[in-house]
């Protein structure tokens, strides 16, 4: 595999995502083999710092006044967040509508130039990097997106969709693209005679599956998965998320998987970060956060998730066993302005704990007394974690279930067309 590469154009970060997948789970598979060719590079080792952030801001100007329009504030969309994903690891990024997450999956990759804080990718500061000094590593941080209907090219052919990336970055697999990309479909459960079709051929999982598979054709260490399986049936939803799962585990690619669904994040991912208001409120092991989680907002959002089997109307959903209940908590009042947030915590205006001091200072991202090693809470009264939500029945849906007592070795169907 040659890894040469050249300055990518535009819009050639990767999209969508895809279902099931055998070749990819079996590791024997042309992404595997790539896998392999690049690792003797020199492959950061499972578990070392990929991508860090620290203190990265993203402000948008807001424009007022006339005649001459300048610029009279600023939606703070985030607005100070440190967070590192590590090799191989998929990290999962939460929160409500409008908290950021989008905004920060896009600075990562550096399709928005941060206002403030610093990236850095294996070591190097790319924070401001120009197109021609992030041109060794962009291939190698991909972005799949939610909508499997616009990511892709109407009038280009599956082949092209793939390939045409490939060759704007350099990358001249042994055998030929043509034959790399037939490969790829197959890693990503599609047919490699689909070759010459184009995207409205196929279904919304078929489409994000080509978006999966050209994210691959770039050999990517990391992929910012943005809401990749929201926009699908949920059935064929648990099939994307398989594949995902199958790549990270078998090709060793780091993730950031973001999404408003904790229990598609929670499915996913091995840590998980929650967002408000452009601030990073919680991080840590996913069983930490869904286990005991220690701010407010966290045990808020996880009390509205549904728990499989006797999940039903009313203030309350209970365990499957019904030995143990959890409080639904409803959120009073709208998320605050980013324009305007509220001084020191910025959840105070919604937390049934706020008290004085939440107004006056900024609670520090910290461990807190009663936290496992990396579950950091940012609150000033955290809740205590034996009075917690009990999710370990949260599931995306029965079929997610299934999958998941399935295990990763059973081989699945793939959607064909
Ligand atoms: N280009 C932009 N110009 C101005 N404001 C923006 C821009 N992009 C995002 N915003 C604002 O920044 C805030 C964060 O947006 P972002 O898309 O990152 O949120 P999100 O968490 O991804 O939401 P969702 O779950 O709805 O996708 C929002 O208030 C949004 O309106
Ligand atoms: S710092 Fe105060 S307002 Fe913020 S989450 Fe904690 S208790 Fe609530
Ligand atoms: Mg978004």
């Amino acid at each position: 595999m040659t890894n040469e590469r050249t300055p990518p154009a535009p819009g050639t970060a990767g999209e969508s995502a895809g279902e099931s997948a055998g070749p990819a789970a079996s590791g024997s598979g042309p992404a595997h083999r790539a896998r392999s060719v690049r690792a003797a590079g020199g492959e950061p080792a499972a578990g070392e710092p990929l991508l860090v952030a620290e203190g990265l801001v993203k402000h948008f100007p807001v424009l007022g006044g006339f005649p001459f329009r300048r610029q009279v504030g600023a939606v703070r969309a985030v607005d100070g967040i440190d967070l590192t994903v590590r090799a191989g690891e998929s990290f999962g990024l939460v929160g409500e509508s409008g908290c950021g997450k989008s905004t920060t999956g896009r600075l990562l990759t550096r399709l928005l130039e941060p206002t403030a804080g610093r990236i850095r990718y294996r070591g190097r500061d790319i924070t401001h990097a120009s197109r021609r000094e992030l041109a060794p590593v962009r291939s190698e941080i991909q972005m799949i997106f939610q909508d499997p209907y616009s990511s892709l090219n109407p009038r280009q052919t599956v082949g092209t969709i793939i390939g045409g990336p490939m060759e704007i970055n350099g990358i001249d697999p042994p055998g030929g693209r043509e034959h790399r990309v037939r490969e790829l479909l197959e890693t990503v459960g599609l047919n490699p005679e689909h070759y010459n079709r184009f995207p409205h051929e196929f279904s919304g999982g078929q489409r994000q599956r080509i978006g999966v598979a050209r994210a691959l054709g770039l050999e990517p260490r990391l992929i910012v998965a943005d809401e990749p399986v929201s926009a699908l049936d949920v059935s064929i939803q648990a099939q994307v998320v398989n594949l995902l799962q199958d790549l990270r585990r078998e090709l060793g690619i780091a993730f950031l998987f973001i999404a408003h669904d904790l229990a598609v994040v929670r499915h996913f991912s091995q840590r998980v970060a929650v967002m408000y208001l452009g601030r990073i409120v919680e991080v840590g092991d996913r069983d930490a956060i869904y286990r005991a989680p220690r701010h407010p907002y966290t045990h808020a959002l996880l009390s509205a998730v549904p728990e499989i089997g006797t999940y039903g109307a009313g203030e309350e959903a209970h365990g499957a066993g019904g030995a143990e209940r959890r409080e639904r908590i409803r959120l009073a009042g709208d998320v605050p302005s980013p324009v305007d947030p509220p001084s020191g915590c910025r959840f105070r205006t919604r937390c049934w704990k706020a008290r004085k001091r939440c107004a006056a200072e900024v609670p520090p991202l910290v461990r807190i007394e009663g936290n496992r090693e990396g579950h950091l809470t940012a609150c000033h009264f955290p809740e205590e974690p034996s009075t917690s939500a009990r999710t370990e029945d949260i599931v995306l849906d029965p079929a997610l279930a299934a999958i998941e007592e399935r295990g990763a070795g059973e081989p699945r169907t793939g959607e064909q067309s």
